[in-house]
């Protein structure tokens, strides 16, 4: 950690000082994936150890705290956008902002250099230094920056600090160490490492012990899950096993090394949802080759092949359009292997280069935006098409789905997902459902994104 003086000393008091609060009030903000919003729930946790205190008002808070994404350059742009906000408040009355996650430990002295209002930069496996560095920062006037990588941090023993609801995420294990040469991942987030099963266990019981019914458990390639004994699989079966728990989910697998076992439990558990995320990111040898991601078109479909014969698995997947040096006719085969598969969901991402990765340094960025646009386009509007089809074809069947919260236009509807991660929305009319339900709904209506419907039966 290094300590400088801030660039504008000023001196500050809790805004709460004034009034019955203790401790500072703290705003906070999350951008990224599921991993980032588990975080937070640490980041609270770890400060309310300390006395923070968090608001969801941004005006009457003394920090204002970003949790930060760096896969992809709209990523930094969206909080370079929420920085500006705060810049002019913090000249009106003292502020400390702090900048947490990814893009922190990305960019780390060269954010604090160019961008003079941030205060503290906190990376992904230095959370426990955070309290510490505010309050410096607030009671001191200095800045504070915390970017080491850790080999070992796994947050066994911090409680998540959640807001409730029916899903519960765990990460199972930190870092990546798979190098795929367009990922900013390994960079900011260290070496692959597993948190041990008996706190992950415990942590399943007490969220089901706290109404949570479905749980994702989430590690950058949970394949890579080793404790002992222990491997995913094992793991994930026994987190399945945790009575209360209606639903497990897992992301993301990779297709390179995933286990027979592993496949073995999604088609034998019924509590394991029959649907595997599984990130082709391009269907192209070449490409596939230059991305670091160590299987082949034909590798990848024998996998599908396997997955498919146990049963009505459904799969979902990542893609990117326009990586380095991707030819139209390279772009076809992916178009062409999603005609084939008719994935359930598909992210598709435009290639965006990220600093320090192996391709910034290997290949050059040479496909124009408007390509890489089109290309991602075409992609999106196609995969609409596709799960458009999958879904009017379960119009007038029946489905399973567990009741997650209100719909989002309406709350006299429910909303909730199916297994294969369909959100369904249905009236609550008269039935006695309550969130956490598993219930049975009658599909009437279908858009690429979303099922309507009527509730059937109680289960
Ligand atoms: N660990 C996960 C992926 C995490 S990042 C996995 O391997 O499955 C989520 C997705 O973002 C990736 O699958 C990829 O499709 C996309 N992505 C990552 N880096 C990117 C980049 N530089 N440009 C565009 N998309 C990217
Ligand atoms: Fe990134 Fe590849 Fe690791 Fe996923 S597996 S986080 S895409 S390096
Ligand atoms: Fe997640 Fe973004 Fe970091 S996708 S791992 S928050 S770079």
């Amino acid at each position: 950690m290094s300590s400088t003086p801030l660039l504008q000393p000023r001196s500050l008091k809790p805004v709460s000082s004034s009034s019955d609060r203790a401790g500072y009030q703290v705003y906070m903000e999350t951008f990224g994936c599921q991993m980032n919003e588990y975080d937070t729930e640490l980041v609270r946790s770890i400060m309310k150890a300390r006395g923070f205190q968090f608001t969801p008002v941004d005006e009457e808070a003394d920090v204002i705290l970003f949790n930060t994404c760096a896969i992809r350059e709209n990523a930094h742009n969206r909080l370079y956008g929420h920085l500006a906000r705060y810049k002019a408040r913090k000249k009106e009355r003292g502020l400390v902002i702090g900048v947490l996650g990814c893009m922190a430990q990305n960019l780390k002295q060269e954010l604090l250099e160019t961008r003079s209002w941030i205060d503290v930069l906190v990376g992904p496996d230095a959370y426990r230094r955070l309290p510490d560095l505010l309050t410096d920062a607030l009671e001191h006037q200095r800045r504070g920056l915390a970017v080491d990588l850790s080999e070992f941090e796994t947050y066994a023993q911090i409680v998540p600090d959640r807001n409730g609801g029916v899903n519960g995420w765990i990460a199972v294990m930190r870092g990546c160490d798979n190098f795929c040469s367009f990922c900013v991942v390994p960079y900011t987030r260290g070496r692959e490492r597993s948190r041990d099963p008996e706190s992950i266990l415990e942590e399943a019981q007490r969220l089901a012990s706290h109404g949570v019914r479905q749980i994702t458990l989430l590690g950058q390639n949970v394949n890579s899950y080793r404790s002992g004994e222990w491997d995913f699989a094992r793991l994930l079966v026994r987190v399945a096993d945790v009575p209360g728990i209606q639903r497990i989910r897992f992301t993301s697998p990779h297709p390179k090394d995933f286990p027979p076992a592993l496949l073995e439990a999604v088609a034998q558990h019924p509590i394991i949802c029959n649907q595997i995320h599984l990130p082709l990111q391009s269907a192209n040898d070449r490409m596939l080759e230059r991305m670091g991601r160590g299987y082949t078109r034909r590798e990848y479909l024998n996998l599908v092949d396997a997955i498919q014969k146990k049963g009505p698995i459904v799969l979902t997947t990542d893609l990117i359009c326009g990586f380095c040096g991707e030819t139209d006719a390279e772009f076809q085969e992916t178009y062409d292997l999603m005609k084939e598969l008719e994935y359930q969901a598909a992210f598709v991402f435009k290639y965006s280069e990220r600093k320090h990765t192996i391709a910034a340094r290997k290949y050059p960025d040479d496909i124009s935006e408007q390509v890489k646009g089109n290309r991602t386009n075409q992609l999106i509007e196609f995969q609409k098409e596709i799960s458009l089809k999958h879904n009017q074809a379960l119009i007038g069947t029946e489905v399973d789905v567990l009741i997650e919260g209100n719909a989002k236009k309406s709350d006299q509807q429910w909303m909730g997902h199916t297994e294969h991660n369909v959100t369904v929305v249905w009236p609550k009319e008269s039935s006695t459902h309550l969130l956490g339900d598993l219930v049975s709904v009658s599909i009437q209506d279908a858009t690429p994104s979303t099922l309507y419907g009527m509730p059937h039966s109680h289960k």
